[in-house]
């Protein structure tokens, strides 16, 4: 009889403290994950220009690897500067800026094709396909001010444009 009584009680506290448990959980994974959001939306992210940088980097470098006719690199600096492309739809998927990307779609197409033909000629016009896009979009997105051409001088020092023979430089 005293077993009965008792039990009943017993159950009805364990039960109570599994429940307070269970909330005591939820509202410290609930913390936790506001925490991570507060920390997410403080995170740095580069700006829209730190990204144009990157961008003007790899038109640079392959402006120099195409007219060395060193299409190995050409076509890496071409992957690079499509990943940035990639980059900024990712971080910045919203801004009205984003929006205007589609305008280097067909000239990315055009200079990788050029790429594939292994022909420097072909390659400049592809070029100055590309290099019109990125002013097209800087018109649209009201940063006309900033002008794209074809560059004169390679943007290092310190990297070789030239393209490898046999694993041998040409000088
Ligand atoms: C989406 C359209 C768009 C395309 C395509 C685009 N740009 Fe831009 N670019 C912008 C915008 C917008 C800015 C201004 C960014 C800001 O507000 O900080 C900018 C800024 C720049 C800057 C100035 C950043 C600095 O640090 O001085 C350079 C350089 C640049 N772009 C180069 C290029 C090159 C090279 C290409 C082509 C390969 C290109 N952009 C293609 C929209 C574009």
């Amino acid at each position: 009889m005293i077993w009965r009584g008792l039990f009943a009680p017993l159950v009805l506290i364990g039960l109570l403290t599994a429940c307070t448990k269970s909330n005591n959980g939820e509202q410290a994974l609930q913390n936790q994950i506001d925490s991570l959001k507060t920390k997410l939306e403080n995170a740095y992210k580069p700006g829209f220009g730190d990204f144009m940088g990157k961008v003007q980097t790899r038109h640079s470098k392959l402006w120099f690897a195409g007219v060395n006719e060193n299409w190995e690199l050409a076509e890496f600096e071409m992957h690079e500067l499509e990943e940035v492309i990639e980059d900024i739809r990712t971080v910045y998927p919203n801004r009205e800026e984003t929006q205007s990307l589609p305008i280097i779609e067909p000239s990315l197409e055009t200079v990788n094709n050029a790429i594939k033909q292994r022909d420097a000629e072909v390659f400049k016009k592809g070029y100055l396909t590309l290099t019109n896009a990125c002013n097209s979009c800087h018109q649209a997105t009201k940063v006309e001010f900033i002008k794209i051409k074809t560059p004169t001088i390679p943007p290092y020092s310190n990297q070789d444009f030239m393209k490898l023979v046999n694993n041998d430089r040409i000088e």
